[in-house]
Formats: structure tokens, C-alpha cells, sequence
């Protein structure tokens, strides 16, 4: 474990101190040259597939907002963070949403109930600075944010208003004294506005944890990073002893088939610095509608449109009186267009319903003109399908190696849909 250095004994430190923010006497104009980083240190957390996603460990005196549905595992992930951090370093958890015997409890259940964590049920954010204070934590968590408020307020916990100034005072504290912050924030289906999108732009860090209930799988993301890069993530699987990290995540997303199926197609999607195979899967059924459905979960609904016209125009395949939807298994969420090939090549799959052979792997993104464009990180994306015994990749011909080969793995370049269509007849 790394170590952290002591946070600045005098309010007004050596120029050393890391940032501006953490000087609190007034400012001063220097020359951009002039400025020396000092290198950012940073504290393992124990779990390195959050490590990764925060960048390499936690800040001290950075703010880190994590958001994600109710359930989904956040006070559990947190809870592992600070028995693990506890073995070295003193670690305050304050939660305004359970009892600290349901603390204890979970506790129990990971394994994990002789921890050093000094605890807190509280709501008031003044009560928890003053009693967070004389314990010096290195690391404090707030869960959730939604809950807690401030008296200089008279609006309700959970309002735009209590967010932010309660956000604003935890983060100042923890600015001032050095402590990684983290907050817990509640997205709620139609979350936008109270969530904790508003603020956002107050921390340094926002991370999401996503999943499809069904799935036992947890990413967890970076949206924002002032320490590290954003879309990097870190994959963990829920078990009844709490989240273990996946190490190597690549291929959880694939179904496996026995036999190929009509609407698959399995592509390489990159997540901030890693490859990842998963399957695109599309159902194109004759619709009763007057306005046929486009769902899309996973891709955006607003593409799938898109790329259904250039099918139609550029490929010939007309599906306007068909229900099309679309899906990437095991709830990830791509948001990227090199998804585009595989989405029309899955739905075009299961409206002939013929199959996509299963060694295929299919990556580009398509343009509006029908043709098939590059898409950062090919030959890494080519070199993970190789390494799964993929036996062939239709992709951009932007993207194909000069010796169309990788590996086992046979590359066949394209440049327009309708050739991307010819390879899988
Ligand atoms: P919890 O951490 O309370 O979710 P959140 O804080 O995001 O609302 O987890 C929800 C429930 O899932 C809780 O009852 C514990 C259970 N759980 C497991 O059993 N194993 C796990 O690995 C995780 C993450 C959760
Ligand atoms: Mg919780």
C-alpha cells in the first residue's frame, strides 16, 4: 500500500501543497512555468479494479460522487473499500440510510465485522463534520448524500439546494484536511434533477455503477476523472460474501450458444483502455403497429433509426413495417458507433433468420453515405478476438492489417455496408 503524505500542518503550507484549494489563505497570480506538480500520490483501496477506475487509487482531498440505482451494491462496495483502507489508515463511514446495527450486520455477512471503521448514523452535516473531524480520517464516505442536510437550510433533505451545499461542505473539509471524500448518490429512474447529476461538476471524480438487475456482473465507471481517464471501468461480480473483482472481464458478456442463432452478432467494444467481447442481439418481428417499434438497450435508441434508414437506402433491406429491438447481453451499456456494424448485422440476422457464423467477430462504424469508417484501437480490438479463438472479423477497412490476418484470425476489410452484408450471406 502506498502512503499518503501528512496533510499540511499550517493552514498556509509550503507551495508543495497540491492545490490551490487546499491553500485557504487568499490567492496569488504565478507564472504557469513557474508552478511545480508535485506528483499526485495516491492510496491503493485494496481493490484494484477500483483503483483502475479512479486511476490508480484514491486522492487525498479529492471528492468522488458515486452514483447508481438503489440495490445495485454501493454501500456494499463502499463498506470493503474502508475495512480494507482500515487495516492501515483511520477510516470514518457515516450512513444516513441504515441503522448501525444493518451496518453491522452486512458487516457480518462480508467477513468483515472486526474492521477499524469508525461509524456514524447521521443526518446532519454539521454533526458530521464535527464528529468526523477529531478523528482525522484519511478516507470519508457519506451514504447517501440525498440524505443528509445542512440547518442553514429549511428545505428537505434530498433537494437540489441541500445537495449542494451540503456536497460543498463535505468537500471543503475534506479539501482543507486532506481526506478522500466519497459520496453516495441515488439515481432515480427519472433522476436527472434531484439526483446527484447536480453535482457533478462540484467533485473531482464521478463514477457509476451499472448492471441489469438480472445480472450478477457490476461495472463500475468513470464519467469523470480530474485524476485519471474517464470510461475506464472496473468489473465485479455480486456473491452472497459481497462484490469480488473480475480480473479479466473480456469475454463475461458472451452467451455462448451451442448452436448459432439468427440476431446475434458479437463484437470488440473498448471501455476507456480495455477490450471487451460482447454480443449484440436484435429480434426484427412484423409489427401490428402503425409506427413499428425501435428499442434499443444498450446502443441509443436515436441511432438504431439512423441505422435502419442506411440500411434500408445503402443496403437494400427495408424493415419499416417491422418491430426491431435491440439488445447487448448481460445489461453493459455501449455507447460507442463502432457498435453500429454488429447492430445491422444482427438485425438483418434474425429478420432473414440465418445466423451469423459464431466465430465471426464484427466491428465499424457505419455513415450515413453507407460507408464503413474506422474506429480507434482496431488492431488491439482485432488482437482480443484472436486471442479468443475468433476465426474471423468483418471490419473497416481503415482497421484491417495489411496481411489481413491476426493470429487464426482471418480479417475481411470492408467499405460499404453493402459489402459488410455480402460477407455474412
Ligand atoms: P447495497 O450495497 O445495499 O446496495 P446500495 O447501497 O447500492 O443500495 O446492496 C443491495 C443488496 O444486495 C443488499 O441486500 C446486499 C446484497 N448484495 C449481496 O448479497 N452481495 C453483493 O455482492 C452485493 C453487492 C450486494
Ligand atoms: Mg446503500
Amino acid at each position: 500500500m502506498e502512503s499518503v503524505p501528512a496533510a499540511p500542518s499550517t493552514p498556509r503550507s509550503s507551495a508543495s501543497s497540491r492545490s490551490a484549494l487546499t491553500d485557504s489563505g487568499p490567492a496569488q497570480v504565478q507564472k504557469l512555468a513557474n508552478i511545480v506538480a508535485s506528483e499526485t500520490v495516491r492510496t491503493a483501496t485494496g481493490l484494484s479494479e477500483l483503483d483502475r477506475v479512479l486511476g490508480g487509487g484514491l486522492v487525498p482531498g479529492s471528492v468522488i460522487l458515486i452514483g447508481g440505482d438503489p440495490g445495485i451494491g454501493k454501500s456494499t462496495l463502499l463498506l470493503q473499500v474502508l475495512a480494507q483502507l482500515s487495516a492501515d489508515l483511520p477510516v470514518f463511514y457515516d450512513t444516513g440510510e441504515e441503522s448501525l446495527e444493518q451496518v453491522h450486520l452486512r458487516a457480518d455477512r462480508l467477513g468483515i465485522a472486526e474492521a477499524d471503521i469508525a461509524l456514524l448514523a447521521e443526518t446532519c452535516v454539521e454533526r458530521i463534520l464535527a464528529l468526523a473531524k477529531p478523528q482525522a480520517p484519511k478516507l470519508l464516505v457519506v451514504d447517501s448524500i440525498q440524505t443528509v442536510f445542512t440547518e442553514s437550510l429549511t428545505s428537505a433533505p434530498g433537494n437540489v439546494a441541500q445537495l449542494r451545499e451540503c456536497a460543498s461542505m463535505l468537500a471543503r473539509f475534506a479539501k482543507a484536511t486532506g481526506t478522500a471524500l466519497i459520496l453516495v448518490g441515488h439515481v432515480t429512474k427519472e433522476g436527472a434533477i434531484a439526483g446527484p447529476r447536480v453535482l457533478e461538476h462540484m467533485v473531482d471524480t464521478v463514477l457509476y455503477f451499472e448492471s441489469e438487475a438480472s445480472s450478477r456482473f457490476r461495472v463500475v465507471r468513470s464519467i469523470k476523472n480530474r485524476f485519471g481517464a474517464v470510461n475506464e471501468i472496473g468489473v465485479f461480480a455480486m456473491s452472497p460474501s459481497g462484490l469480488k473483482q473480475v480480473k479479466n472481464p473480456s469475454a463475461i458478456f458472451l452467451s455462448r450458444h451451442e448452436q448459432p442463432v439468427p440476431g446475434s452478432a458479437v463484437m470488440v467494444a473498448r471501455e476507456g483502455s480495455r477490450p471487451m467481447l460482447v454480443e449484440v442481439q436484435a429480434l426484427v418481428d412484423g409489427s401490428q403497429l402503425h409506427n413499428p417499434r425501435r428499442v434499443a438497450l444498450g446502443p441509443d435508441s436515436q441511432r438504431l433509426a439512423m441505422l435502419l434508414a442506411v440500411l434500408h437506402r445503402h443496403g437494400g433491406v427495408g424493415l419499416g413495417n417491422q418491430d426491431v429491438f435491440v439488445n447487448v447481453v448481460g445489461g453493459m451499456r455501449v455507447s460507442e458507433t463502432a457498435a453500429d456494424l454488429a447492430v445491422v448485422l444482427a438485425a438483418l440476422s434474425s429478420f432473414r433468420d440465418r445466423a451469423i457464423g459464431q466465430r465471426d467477430i464484427i466491428f465499424g462504424e457505419i455513415g450515413l453515405a453507407g460507408e464503413i469508417r474506422p474506429v480507434p484501437g482496431g488492431e488491439e480490438r482485432l488482437a482480443e478476438a484472436a486471442k479468443h479463438g475468433f476465426k474471423r472479423a468483418i471490419v473497416p477497412s481503415g482497421n484491417a492489417p495489411r496481411s489481413r490476418r491476426v493470429g487464426d484470425l482471418d480479417v475481411v476489410p470492408v467499405a460499404r455496408l453493402s459489402e459488410a452484408i455480402n460477407a455474412i450471406e
